[in-house]
């Protein structure tokens, strides 16, 4: 038989309740956070972090923006013994900012732990211990009310030890650990007699914490679970409800933000996700989230960069470049239909911005936030390679090197990126896009250059004379029509005996100042094809001479044989 045997496996027992209410509530504010980067976070990792880590990693923490930060499990770990001691006697702690160390409910571990904090102005002790089916029968072999036991003894002396450091503000919390693997009633039934010992009231709450510790069901379950657990505690109103789901089944945000809507008050996960197997719950994301949804998260990712580092360097684990909000990779737009859609969003986003002001709400297909937000620019956004299309290209060349392209130069333009890319199989860098586009229309193999020429206008009549310099030879021309264009094309036509027609023009300057260069854009007709150049010069109708002798030069049409021709124009329209 296969090893691959789902038989192995029986489903999570869904909750028989008929007064389900959390699926219409919506989350209406963000809950209280409590980082658990320096005690679960790093209890899951290959090398746990120094001290100096743990200190870069605090002091993010706080300058996020949270006020309830696990900062250790003292009684389990030397280092993190001395990392609290460190935190207190140099009063790295900020008034407004509660740390909560975890300790089991074991006597000494309790008293280590209340000499970890010892000197704290406020300090949450958290107390745990297993409650599941699976610990209880298997791990420790007790019965339910041993195991009831074991938790009611450690609160009554986390009560009697918090009441000898009057000094310290003391919140309690209990966590019956794998709280979703537990029988609700006996999960209630725990917690009850916690709650029992340590009597809080609503001005000075107990909180319990009920982990999903190993992420068994769907997200919905949890809900269910968190929704008929609130219903039924004694003392609710003396209750701070607080979550820690993990991600084994990848819904462990998705579960946090159902428990809310269920109830919960508070959230406990870490940055990013890191945390034993799959995870922690992540606060950026579950944070991120309720800031697309125009609410105050409570937590500052606007350095989104600074979270990434700090935490990368603390767990050496990479951020994933597609994680939510904080990846590399989040905001970009490789596929052509993304590019054409952002860009358009974007102008329109701007525009509004101009009238409305900041009231104006970011509506920008394919962009859930606007990545400025969270430190990104927009030039991160519009990346190519061989799925991009013209309007990526298009928005690459004028952010980067003001290259305004018209439309019909996008869509002849962006087969040559295309090309390139697929050629190299990799990503098209900006300075690639801007040597692809110098080398297609201006940078010709043979260029040919105008090398003087001069202008005048009678009665709406453009006339223009020029000297063409070819690699070969200087070739004179002249001729006229409705604009300098029109006559420079028409005196080419008369040199080459041939039928160019010029179909398209566009030009603009590359600064805001009178010595800025100018850029021009033709598409010409030849022989029934289209054929794009491009020209830049410091006027603007030598850059638009330039750009119409780019696109003859493309057009295939032998250069040489221009140099061939008579250099004094026979029958020339004017005089030149
Ligand atoms: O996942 C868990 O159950 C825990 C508890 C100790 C809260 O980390
Ligand atoms: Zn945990």
């Amino acid at each position: 038989m296969s090893v691959f045997n789902h038989k192995k496996y029986r489903a999570f027992p869904t909750i028989v309740k008929t007064n389900r209410r959390w699926p219409d509530r919506v989350i209406e504010k963000a809950p209280d956070w409590c980082s658990v980067d320096l005690r679960d976070g790093n209890q899951a990792l290959i090398e746990p972090m120094s001290p100096s880590q743990k200190l870069a990693m605090f002091e993010l923490l706080v300058d996020v923006g949270f006020k309830q930060i696990e900062v250790g499990f003292p009684a389990a770990s030397q280092t993190d013994f001395d990392f609290v001691r460190q935190l207190i006697e140099h009063n790295r702690v900020p008034d407004d900012v509660t740390i909560q160390v975890l300790t089991q409910a074991r006597e000494a571990l309790i008293a280590r732990s209340f000499d970890a904090v010892k000197g704290a102005r406020s300090a949450i002790m958290h107390l745990y211990n297993s409650t599941s089916t699976v610990q209880r029968e298997q791990v420790f072999k007790k019965s339910c009310d041993e195991i009831k036991d074991i938790a009611v003894q450690g609160a009554k002396w986390v009560r009697d030890l918090a009441a000898k450091q009057p000094e310290t503000d003391w919140q309690f919390q209990y966590s019956p650990e794998s709280f979703t693997n537990t029988e609700l009633d006996y999960a209630l039934e725990v917690c009850n007699a916690v709650t029992d010992i340590w009597q809080p009231t609503p001005e000075h709450k107990v909180i319990l914490n009920l982990p999903a510790t190993v992420e068994v069901a769907t997200p919905n379950v949890y809900a269910d679970q968190i929704e008929t657990f609130c219903d039924r505690v004694n003392r609710r109103d003396c209750i701070t409800i607080s979550l820690h789901t993990h991600n084994d089944r990848g819904c462990g945000i998705a579960a946090a933000e159902l428990g809310v809507m269920a109830g919960a008050d508070r959230i406990e996960g870490t940055l990013l996700g890191n945390g034993e197997r799959t995870g922690n719950m992540d606060i950026v994301t579950m944070a991120m989230n309720i800031y697309s949804q125009g609410m105050d998260p409570k937590l500052d990712f606007s350095d989104m960069d600074r979270v990434i580092n700090v935490v990368e360097r603390c767990t050496q684990l990479a951020v994933h470049p597609r994680h939510p909000y904080a990846g590399e990779l989040v905001f970009a737009a490789f596929s052509g239909s993304h590019q054409d859609a952002i860009n358009k969003c974007l102008a329109i986003d701007e525009q509004t911005r101009e009238t409305e002001g900041d009231n104006c709400h970011w509506q920008v297909a394919y962009l859930p936030i606007d990545p400025q937000d969270v430190g990104r620019s927009y030039q991160e956004v519009i990346r190519i390679n061989s799925q991009s299309g013209k309007g990526g290209v298009a928005y690459i060349l004028e952010q980067d090197y003001g290259l305004i392209l018209p439309r019909w130069m996008q869509v002849d333009f962006s087969p040559h990126v295309q090309h390139f890319a697929e050629q190299s199989e990799a990503e098209v860098s900006t300075v690639e896009i801007r040597q692809i586009f110098q080398d297609t229309y201006i940078d010709l193999v043979e260029p040919m250059n105008v090398e003087s020429y001069q202008a005048s206008r009678t009665e709406g009549l453009d006339k223009l004379s020029a000297t063409i310099k070819t690699t070969e030879a200087r070739v004179h021309i002249a001729g006229e029509g409705k604009g300098i264009l029109d006559a420079f094309v028409n005196a080419i036509n008369f040199k080459l005996n041939s039928k160019i027609i010029l179909v398209d023009y566009s030009e603009h300057t590359l600064g805001d100042n009178q010595q800025s260069e100018a850029m021009a854009y033709v598409q010409l007709g030849v022989n029934g094809q289209r054929y794009c150049g491009a020209g830049c010069s410091e006027d603007i109708v030598g850059a638009s001479l330039r750009a119409v002798l780019n696109a003859i030069g493309r057009s295939g049409i032998d250069i040489k044989t221009i140099s061939k021709i008579n250099e004094v124009c026979k029958r020339p329209l004017v005089d030149g």
